[in-house]
């Protein structure tokens, strides 16, 4: 109903309203003296996180994309290797699982039937397993060793927005806890970590601003057939999840590609008016990464595409070569993404009320899949 909604035009405008939120309740209790200690690890053990040599992350869906933007800043802090894997592509594939072995489930829901499945049958080849879950009691925390709750909310639509982004800050705060656990980062570099993730909800309130903005561009794009992602580091799994929005949403063939794969065959899709997103990593993280990704942007142009970037704020290196700019406020390269994924969000829910579709309802999908 109307009042279930708040005010808001759907569920998933409401939803996308509260990210800022998510993000802040997340963090919540979950550090002191900027150090991050999550309390549902202590019955785990820190004998037991310090011993583990190798992280896999299972989930499905927009939950896989979190987990591969989790996995840069885990292996940065805590220096154990991690390799994110869809659900049901691990559970059977015979992968290799020791007691060292440390799988982390991802799922909104927590009853989503691949990621259980993955979940029991990592415990019985005798992994330790912690699950991220927006869901209090669901049955993937029920059969985990440890669970660390987002505290998102109740998500109602089915497309996933203000759940992913807390699922990136429990996995930011779980890198951080892992971190200092195994000494891996100073005292100092843990807490400037926290301070940047602290930061985020406040910025977040910034990029939802752009919000009318982004509208009208949807509007001119309504009738688009194919939208390019394009994205780099942390910026590629914000990539492929703009492209998994388009798709539910407005049922628009996208596709994500890392930047640098360009050049490796997706060149070839380009053609005039060929319509780009590309999430522009800051000129203050990597320089060389920022140059080699404007240049992306030179070479897509070269070739007739309309190129939308999604840049820091100030950015000028791209604005002779962006059709439209979507400025996001200044953060640390690991945290971008949280910014950058808002406006791709926003972008396919207009698109998607543009063509006169159900933004909360889209057809063929389940808010929760509890079938294999
Ligand atoms: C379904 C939904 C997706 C979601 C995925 C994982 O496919 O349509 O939006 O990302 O399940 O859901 P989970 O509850 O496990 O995060």
């Amino acid at each position: 109903s109307a009042s279930e909604k708040g005010g808001w035009s759907s569920f998933m405008a409401k939803e996308i309203s509260e990210e800022p939120d998510a993000v802040a309740n997340t963090m919540r209790a979950r550090h002191h003296d900027g150090q991050v200690v999550i309390p549902e690890l202590e019955a785990l053990g820190d004998d037991v996180l310090a011993g583990i040599d190798r992280i896999t992350i299972i989930a499905c869906g927009t939950a896989a994309y979190a987990g591969q933007v989790g996995s840069y800043a885990i292996e940065q802090w805590a220096r154990v290797p991690v390799q994110v894997e869809l659900s049901h592509e691990f559970r059977y594939r015979d992968p290799v699982i020791t007691p060292k072995t440390l799988v982390i489930s991802i799922s909104q829901s927590g009853e989503t039937m691949d990621t259980l499945m993955a979940v029991k049958f990592a415990r019985e080849a005798g992994a330790t397993v912690i699950s991220v879950c927006n869901t209090q009691g669901a049955t993937i925390p029920r059969e985990s060793d440890a669970v660390i709750y987002t505290h998102a909310g109740p998500e109602v639509a089915v497309a996933s927005t203000k759940a992913f982004v807390a699922q990136i800050t429990a996995l930011y705060l779980f890198g951080l806890h892992l971190a200092r656990v195994r000494g891996t980062l100073s005292v100092p570099e843990q807490a400037r970590q926290l301070d940047e993730l602290a930061a985020i909800p406040a910025k977040l309130s910034k990029v939802l601003e752009s919000h009318d903005s982004i509208a009208q561009l949807a509007k001119w794009m309504a009738d688009t057939r194919a939208v390019l992602f394009l994205g780099r580091h942390v910026g590629f799994p914000i990539a492929m999840e703009g492209a998994l929005k388009l798709k539910e949403l407005a049922y628009i063939h996208a596709e994500g590609f890392a930047a640098g794969e360009l050049k490796h065959g997706p060149i070839a899709l380009i053609e005039p008016g060929q319509p780009v997103f590309v999430v522009v990593p800051s000129p203050r993280g990597s320089d060389e990464m920022h140059k080699k990704v404007v240049s992306n942007i030179q070479e897509i142009r070269a070739r007739g595409a309309r190129v939308i970037a999604i840049a820091e704020q100030g950015d000028a290196a791209v604005l002779p070569f962006a059709d439209e700019v979507i400025p996001i406020p200044l953060a640390a390269p690991l945290f971008e993404p949280l910014l950058a994924v808002i406006p791709l969000q926003i972008f396919a829910m207009e698109l998607s009320s543009a063509k006169g579709l159900d933004v909360d309802q889209p057809r063929n999908l389940a808010k929760s899949v509890t079938v294999e």
